[in-house]
């Protein structure tokens, strides 16, 4: 059963109450995964239903801690998606990150980024569950918005707190390897359909819990509102390079096995490059009141729409 009444996102925000650490349940346990965030949970088999009572305990943690891992799961797709929804609302079915089922896998780094950021409703969270993990397998690297804020220069802070981001993808090329900026692809007259884009402040409050994030994401910020991209690229480095200061990023090595869900506004994801494509596969479980299919509509995602160009409509 869904924490959540209402599926819809205002009212959603509006009933939301976020819940603090909680301690873990009987029998389970939440142990610090790396030092500025993150908790490794213990002692649950998620392939069977959480009691009334672990729920809120769960959400507690992941509302605190922003990343929960779970090693040794055997889970099936409902079971994956099951767990998702004691922490936010599963709209969309399971895809798959992968070079083995058919699925979305790039060889290529993907930069830092949160998914469908781009939009008016990126992802609430997101969840990866390892199912195939050959030796050498890229790990997944995440980097935390909210203790980056905590950590940012007083008078940076100041100066990023006046200023909006607008976060951009290439629906064109597709690339994930490079950051995207508005004036490489024809500036403000490049197409909304092709060049999605949504400006939102760089210090931004979280949607559901309210905690403030350094919200600016290496592949698809553009460029501050308001600013040229060159006059935008010093100050973004600035943030990115204390964005992704070590201290601040979390690199899981794959196990067969391994669950990790996270709050994609609260922390950044990205890798290295896959050498050699690597097999390696990940069941993804998407958290969000909107369908992607929604959120890609009208877009150059949007099947109908690559088909009509394809056409030459
Ligand atoms: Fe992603």
């Amino acid at each position: 059963m869904s924490v959540f009444a209402s599926a819809d996102p205002a009212d959603m925000a509006q009933d939301y109450a976020p819940l603090v650490a909680q301690v873990a349940g009987d029998g389970w346990d939440a142990v610090a995964l790396f030092p500025s965030y993150g908790v490794e949970i213990r002692g649950l088999a998620l392939e069977r239903p959480l009691s009334e009572d672990d729920q809120p305990r769960l959400r507690g943690l992941f509302d605190t801690h922003h990343l929960l891992l779970f090693r040794a799961q055997q889970l099936r797709d409902e079971d994956q998606q099951r767990a998702c929804r004691y922490l936010r609302p599963v709209v969309d079915e399971v895809a798959w990150v992968s070079n083995v089922e058919a699925g979305f896998h790039p060889e290529t780094e993907l930069l830092y980024h949160c998914d469908y950021a781009f939009t008016a409703n990126p992802m609430l969270g997101l969840s990866l569950y390892a199912t195939v993990v050959a030796p050498g397998a890229a790990p997944t690297r995440f980097a935390n918005n909210a203790r980056a804020l905590t950590t940012l220069p007083a008078e940076l802070r100041d100066q990023l707190e006046q200023l909006n981001v607008v976060h951009m993808v290439d629906s064109v090329s597709g690339r994930n390897n490079v950051r995207t900026r508005l004036d490489d692809v024809g500036g403000a007259a490049a197409s909304t359909a092709w060049y999605p884009r949504c400006s939102r402040p760089a210090v931004w409050p979280h949607p559901l819990t309210g905690e403030p994030l350094l919200f600016v994401l290496e592949q698809q910020a553009s460029h501050f509102d308001g600013w040229t991209c060159d006059d935008s690229d010093e100050l973004l480095d600035i943030v990115f390079a204390h964005l992704y200061d070590e201290a601040n990023v979390y690199e899981h090595e794959w196990q067969v096995g391994d669950l990790i869900i996270w709050d994609n506004l609260a922390v950044q994801h990205g890798r290295r490059a896959n050498p050699n494509a690597v097999r390696r596969s990940l069941r993804r479980v998407a958290m969000n009141t909107v369908t992607t299919a929604e959120l890609i509509a009208g877009t150059g995602f949007d099947p109908a729409v690559r088909a009509r160009r394809q056409s030459g409509e």
